[in-house]
């Protein structure tokens, strides 16, 4: 038992999920029970289990080889938001807040405080929980890296070593063939995995939400290339890039998210319009999609989930209740998660880190 009183913990992944959520959940679970001796549950797809009472417990066996396991044991939801919950009533669906369920649950089980992963969605509704006066803390999750306050969130890394790998491969295939190769990577509204996998990646034009372009420029670089004797150009696009004088491309509208817009389709649209004006050009365009979510996590990743998942429960046991724990520099920190929420962190066109970019030659087609 903890100090403050707290016995037993649910754990809950939410949202899409990304490498590093086991890694999370086995830290939390064996920091919880060799350090404080607590009981562990894990509730069964994210905010749905919890109002279905649905768990497992997570024990030390429960939660053995899984460091390195990519997806989460526990099953992840992005559909389920428990403060507007679709439940049928008299066979037709209606939207209800149905929060006051799963803390009902929660007491029934004597489960004291919950661990929640997850990206904006998921911490929102832990946000709202702590308002409700449940004992919550927040571990950040998204390959977007678009998360405010924490440095970096757990995936990311994982994302942008597939990328570059991605990268690497396109190189020498446009290499032989003298072609234009663009790689179209997530991201959401933020440019980072782009940003990111194209340095490490020596991409020639980067194109990212934050910087809208315009495609003469991207002609140009690539006519640059060419007088200096570099046949082909590699062009890495975020899936939320968009012209300046256009808009995103949305790929569907999930209509039961409460997040329903996914984009994607940038990279073929900027493939068509690009052999359009290059003409003797040829311009192929790869979507790396899910790739970037599946597999593995990076060792980074890794231990980056690792001192998450040891520090939510730190913050437990100093009952920083409604936190988020967070990274700041080299050390594991906390913000409140009202100061986190709905704070989406974008890259800074003229950072540090896009004029690093600029200054090696790097076009962001602007
Ligand atoms: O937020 C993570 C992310 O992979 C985004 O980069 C992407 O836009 C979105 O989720 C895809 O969502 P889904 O898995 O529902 O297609």
């Amino acid at each position: 038992m903890m100090n403050n009183g707290i016995k037993k913990i649910g754990i809950l992944t939410g949202g899409g999920d990304c490498p590093g959520l086991n890694a999370v959940i086995r830290a939390a679970t064996r920091t919880a029970i060799l350090k404080y001796d607590l009981e562990v549950i894990g509730y069964i797809f994210g905010y749905r289990g919890l109002y279905n009472n649905e768990f497992t417990n997570l024990t030390l066996k429960e939660v053995s080889g899984i460091e390195h396991r990519g997806g989460t044991i526990l099953y992840s939801s992005n559909k389920d938001n428990l403060f507007d919950y679709t439940v049928e009533e008299d066979g037709v669906k209606v939207k209800k807040d149905v929060s006051d369920i799963a803390i009902e649950n929660m007491r029934k089980e004597n489960v004291d405080a919950l661990i929640i992963i997850g990206g904006d969605g998921t911490l929102t509704s832990g946000r709202d929980f702590a308002r409700k006066g449940v004992k919550v803390i927040g571990v950040p999750k998204t390959i977007d890296n678009d998360l405010a306050v924490t440095d970096v969130t757990f995936g990311f890394n994982s994302a942008i070593v597939v990328a570059t790998d991605a990268l690497d491969r396109l190189h020498t295939t446009a290499e032989s063939h003298h072609r234009i190769m663009i790689l179209e990577v997530m991201g959401r509204n933020a440019g980072w995995i782009a940003l990111e996998a194209g340095i490490a990646g020596s991409a020639d034009v980067i194109l990212i939400p934050e910087i809208p372009y315009d495609i003469n420029k991207i002609v140009e670089k690539i006519r640059y290339r060419e007088s200096i004797g570099k046949l082909f150009s590699i062009i890495v696009v975020a899936e939320g890039a968009k012209p300046k004088d256009g808009d995103v491309v949305v790929q569907k509208i999930v209509a039961d998210s409460p997040d329903p817009i996914r984009l994607g389709g940038i990279g073929n649209k900027l493939a068509y319009d690009l052999e359009t004006l290059l003409v003797e050009n040829e311009v192929r365009c790869t979507v790396l999609g899910h790739l970037q979510r599946g597999g593995s996590p990076s060792t980074y990743d890794r231990i980056l989930a690792t001192r998450y998942g040891v520090g939510s429960i730190e913050l437990l046991n100093e009952s920083r209740f409604g936190n988020m724990i967070c990274l700041k520099g080299t050390h594991m920190s906390f913000v409140h998660l009202e100061n986190v929420i709905g704070r989406n962190k974008q890259v800074e066109p003229n950072g540090e880190i896009a004029n690093t970019a600029r200054s090696i030659g790097i076009s962001f087609g602007d």
